[in-house]
This record gives structure tokens, C-alpha cells and sequence, in this order.
């Protein structure tokens, strides 16, 4: 495989399939615009070398073709801003119009094709559909990192078409890279931080993590499941009664294994999923009935942001509580202002997932950490050990 740097884009059209899944506001304004910041280096060393650009993307999760809401035309004045010139835009991805504009298509222009999921043979990764996509350029690269764990027509089954002309983006190399550190000889201590609302999405990695961490802290909806499990009572919090089970399993796996898992001693608890709710402290394992926790509690806080200030190695994943609403951000906060403490004294801090890169983001700290992952569940799965499909279709010769 060759790295983006060994090869020269002069005269060539790149067909570049980014992760341009960003949110967007009601009026269709990109509220986080990471994923297409991240993408610049990458767009720009094809520009330099004198090649053109075809990006291409999905945005969200259309049911049956095209969607308003999910149109990639609504990035066209971000990305014309950015690179200080018209992006071009196809209002189909495949097609006359797209085939002629990517003819067409002149060393240093971009064009934007519409969302690639307007297609359903997008996510069946139909290879006929993919051979078409294949037509409009000269070379692929891949560096949607955020959609690597899907094998979809344009992130892995497009690159059979390109034996010898695919590579890695630097988003793509960067992800991969700041993965491996925290999956190989991390620094001690090694603590990793879990939240988010659900056990379900976290098991696998938890198990993995149990192999290499010293503490394990838990935070957020799933903390009830494990309160629950340690025979706490928590009141109408989230709660999914068919992981207790697990929860105890791996309450006890912690114990073996000499890894220090916590589960906040107390938390913010309300009496209404609401920021408006009446709220009040509690210790975790006696919320009163009908109340429910979300987020961590004060001494929580306190013992989270102390264990994570003397780690050398930080792995968060998911926020503390419901961060979104002012009232339950301040366990999140403070798991952030931690981290960024620790990584000011030398430890390495990588953020992955959609919500805690977003709670980083909202707290003006992403440049304050070491790395912030553009992937969610794509990290979360390489993490586990699963082969990326995004991946294995660049590094493969036979794929
Ligand atoms: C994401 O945001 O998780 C990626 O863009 C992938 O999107 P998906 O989960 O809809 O496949
Ligand atoms: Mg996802």
C-alpha cells in the first residue's frame, strides 16, 4: 500500500470519499463542523499536486432516496469558504450530470456529489453501482475513518476498481495511528472512561479494555445498570434490565483482573427527563422513586477528574450525563477539564465518539487534548479488534 504522501495526484481525478456526516440545524447550518476540517489536509495535498477533487459522502440515514434535510448541498459554502473557490455540486452522486462535471473537471477544482445513501445499492454495496462511482475518477482515496466499519459501495467495494491507485487519506492514517496507541503499550496508568446511555454499545470494548487499563470509570445512563446490578436502588433511571446480568459479570471480571472499575457514588438526579426537572444530589444506589439520575455527582466529580489527573493514558469514550442540557454538564465538564489537565502534565489523551468529541467541541477544549477521534462507532469497532472493511480495502492487494 502506498501513504497519500508517496503519490503524485498532477493531472489525476481524485475521487475522495470523505465522512461529511455532520450535524445540521433545523435551518440546515452545520453545528460541528470537524469532520470537514479534518478533511482539509488531504483535499489540499491533491490540490497541490496539481490534481482535481470528487468528493464523496453520505449525510445521515435517508430511508427511500433523495431527502431534503439530507442533501450535501448544504456544505457547498462551507467547503467553497474553506478552499476559497466554487465547489461544484452534482445533484446526483451517479449519472449523466455527474459523469459530465467530473469530465469536465479541471486540475484544482472540487466537486461535491450529492449524498451517495440517496442510493440503496450504496449500503448494499452493490458493485455495479460502485463501478459506476469508480468511472468518475483516476484514483480513490479513502479517508472517511467515521464510516470505515461500514462495507459500503463507496467505502470498500469501489476499491477493487482501483488495484493500483488507492491510498489512505491523513484522516484515515492519523485515526488508525492514535488508535494503535492506546491498543498497544500505553503508558501507566491507563485509564479509560465510559459513558453514554446504553451497556449494549459498550460490552466488547469494555471486556477488551479490562485486558489493558488500571481504571475503568463509568459514567452516564449505562451507570444505572451497573448500580442496579450491585444492588443499588435507582429509582426510574435508565436502566436496561436484560445487561444486569452482564453488569455483574463484569463487576466481577474487574475484581479478578485487579482493574479499578468505578460507578459513580453519587449523582444529579431530577424528577423529569428535563433541564427545567427539580433537581438534587443523591448517592447512586438510593435514588428516591421516580427520580432518575443523569449525570455524575459532585463527589463522583471529585474522584473521577483525581484518578484521571494521574493517569498517563486516557481513552474517553460517551459523555457523564445528559451534557446537551446546562443542568447535566457539569459531570462532563469536569471529566473534560480533567483530561485536559492530565494531558497539559504529560499524558496522552484520545477522545473517540460522536457525543464525547461533541461535549469536547461545546467545552472549547479539542485542541486542549491529544487527539479527537472523527470516528464513533468505527473506533469503537477497531478498538474491539474488528477488521475495518475501509481499512482492509486499501491495505488488502486481493480485496
Ligand atoms: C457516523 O456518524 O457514525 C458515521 O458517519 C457512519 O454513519 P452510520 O452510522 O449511519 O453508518
Ligand atoms: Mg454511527
Amino acid at each position: 500500500m502506498r501513504t497519500i504522501d508517496e503519490y503524485n495526484f498532477a493531472g489525476k481525478k481524485a475521487l475522495v470519499r470523505v465522512d461529511f456526516n455532520v450535524p445540521l440545524d433545523a435551518e440546515y447550518r452545520i453545528t460541528d463542523d470537524t469532520r470537514i476540517r479534518a478533511a482539509v489536509p488531504t483535499i489540499q495535498k491533491i490540490l497541490a499536486d496539481g490534481g482535481a477533487v470528487i468528493l464523496m459522502s453520505h449525510l445521515g440515514r435517508p430511508k427511500a432516496g433523495p431527502e431534503e434535510k439530507y442533501s450535501l448541498k448544504h456544505l457547498v459554502n462551507r467547503l467553497s469558504q474553506e478552499f476559497n473557490t466554487t465547489v461544484l455540486f452534482a445533484e446526483d452522486c451517479v449519472g449523466p450530470q455527474a459523469a459530465q462535471m467530473a469530465h469536465d473537471l479541471k486540475p484544482g477544482e472540487i466537486l461535491l456529489l450529492e449524498n451517495l445513501r440517496f442510493h440503496k445499492a450504496e449500503e448494499k454495496g452493490d458493485a455495479d453501482f460502485a463501478k459506476e462511482l469508480a468511472t468518475l475518477g483516476d484514483v480513490y482515496v479513502n479517508d472517511a475513518f467515521g464510516t470505515a466499519h461500514r462495507e459500503h459501495a463507496s467505502t470498500a467495494v469501489i476499491a477493487r476498481y482501483f488495484p493500483k491507485d488507492k491510498v489512505m487519506g491523513y484522516v484515515m492514517t492519523a485515526e488508525l495511528e492514535n488508535a494503535r496507541r492506546v491498543l498497544g503499550n500505553a503508558e501507566r496508568p491507563y485509564t479509560a472512561i465510559m459513558g453514554g446511555a446504553k451497556i449494549s454499545d459498550k460490552i466488547l470494548i469494555i471486556e477488551k479494555l479490562m485486558d489493558r487499563v488500571d481504571n475503568l470509570l463509568i459514567g452516564g445512563g449505562m451507570s444505572y445498570t451497573f448500580v442496579k446490578a450491585d444492588g443499588g436502588q435507582i429509582g426510574s433511571s435508565l436502566v436496561e434490565e436484560d445487561k444486569i446480568d452482564l453488569a455483574k459479570r463484569l463487576i466481577a471480571m474487574a475484581r479478578e483482573k485487579g482493574v479499578n472499575l468505578m460507578i459513580p457514588v453519587d449523582s444529579v438526579v431530577a424528577d423529569a427527563f428535563s433541564n427545567d426537572a427539580n433537581i438534587d444530589t443523591s448517592l447512586s444506589h438510593h435514588i428516591k422513586p421516580l427520580w432518575m439520575g443523569l449525570d455524575i455527582g459532585p463527589t463522583a466529580r471529585e474522584q473521577y477528574a483525581d484518578v484521571i489527573r494521574n493517569s498517563k493514558t486516557i481513552l474517553w469514550n460517551g459523555p457523564m450525563g445528559v451534557f446537551e442540557m446546562s443542568n447535566f454538564s457539569v459531570g462532563t465538564e469536569a471529566v473534560a477539564d480533567a483530561v485536559v489537565d492530565a494531558t497539559r502534565m504529560g499524558a496522552y489523551s484520545l477522545i473517540g465518539g460522536g457525543d464525547s468529541a461533541a461535549a469536547v467541541n461545546k467545552f472549547g477544549y479539542a485542541d486542549k487534548v491529544s487527539y479527537v477521534s472523527t470516528g464513533g462507532g468505527a473506533l469503537l469497532e477497531y478498538m474491539e479488534g474488528k477488521t475495518l472493511p475501509g481499512v482492509a480495502a486499501i491495505e488488502r492487494d486481493d480485496y
